[in-house]
């Protein structure tokens, strides 16, 4: 039996509201890969995306794994990769940083790289575009992360106490890449003071415990009102969260995800998030989720 190599990474929620590409919160939904060297390429994918996520060389763990390979001057080899999904794809919860920090952990430990953390972060923002789900995919916690040419630097924060957070997962996908087309390339001054400030805010909340703050620290002027058209009833939905008794509620990421940070699992809560959905014509399941840690090698 050849050496293989397992790694289990969570998915995450980027943004937080208005910290856009920059907060990130893992939760603890997650992708397990197994990997190993073959001869020939062969991938078995389970769970979310099974039936559609490639089982080539195309796979995104694999290209992840291969890049790595690639920069450590090491020649590519065939890959036998076994992947199971929980983590829905296209929907606002990390599933592409996922697969890429589970691609690049388990090529560097299957192989010996040892590579340092921060080339891995450095290599996998590079690969997804921005670090806000790579950054808590990889460490866990909460992140907050800016792009420095090249580099990405983040700290990553014991992740939140008391605090559980409401998904409500619409059936349709939106992509990344056509949520970030919709925003517009600048943006007035007030809009970029309203974001640095609020954004600043809702990191202190959460780091101090200050929860009663996040209802308004979690407002955003940069992304969310330019994605309504790709998410209808999102404004309904965070409203619907925070007159239900969530401490703040978003979109995550880039959506169509709604996340709301919440103080114990309410069904009530849970209900009237899928209804003002479910007004807008949009069918949408509840998962209660939780901070978490960052990937782990698990085998
Ligand atoms: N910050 C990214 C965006 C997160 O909002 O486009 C994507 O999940």
């Amino acid at each position: 039996m050849l050496p293989s190599v397992s790694v289990r990474v969570p998915a995450s929620t980027a943004n937080l509201g208005p910290g856009f590409d920059c907060l990130g919160l893992a939760l603890d939904l997650y992708n397990t890969v197994t990997l190993a060297a073959a001869t020939v390429t062969e991938v078995v994918v389970s769970g979310e995306g099974d039936g559609w996520i490639p089982e080539t060389p195309a796979n995104l763990v694999l290209r992840a794994a291969s890049e790595l390979t690639r920069r450590a001057g090491l020649p590519v080899p065939g890959w036998r990769l076994v992947q199971h999904n929980d983590i829905p794809l296209a929907r606002g919860l990390g599933s592409s940083s996922a697969a890429i920090v589970g691609g690049l952990l388990a090529a560097d430990r299957l192989l010996g790289l040892d590579t340092p953390t921060q080339e891995l972060l450095d290599l996998a923002t590079e690969m997804e575009g921005h670090p806000d789900n790579v950054a808590p995919a990889l460490l866990g916690g909460l992140t907050v992360c800016a792009r420095e040419d090249d580099r990405t630097l983040c700290v990553s924060l014991p992740a939140p106490e008391n605090l559980v957070v409401a998904v409500a997962i619409p059936e349709f996908e939106v992509s990344t890449e056509q949520a970030r087309e919709a925003l517009p390339e600048a943006y007035p001054r007030a809009d970029a003071v309203y974001n640095v400030s609020h954004a600043c805010l809702a990191l202190a909340a959460l780091v101090r415990g200050r929860y009663d703050l996040l209802g308004q620290a979690m407002r955003d002027r940069l992304h969310q009102p330019y994605r309504v058209p790709l998410v209808p009833g999102m404004g309904e939905v965070i409203e619907a969260a925070l007159a239900a008794g969530a401490y703040g509620a978003a979109l995550s990421g880039s959506g169509p995800t709604v996340a709301a940070f919440c103080s114990d699992e309410d069904p009530a809560l849970a209900e009237a998030m899928r209804r003002a959905f479910a007004h807008e014509g949009v069918r949408a399941q509840v998962k209660w989720l939780r901070p978490a840690g960052g990937a782990e090698v698990i085998g």
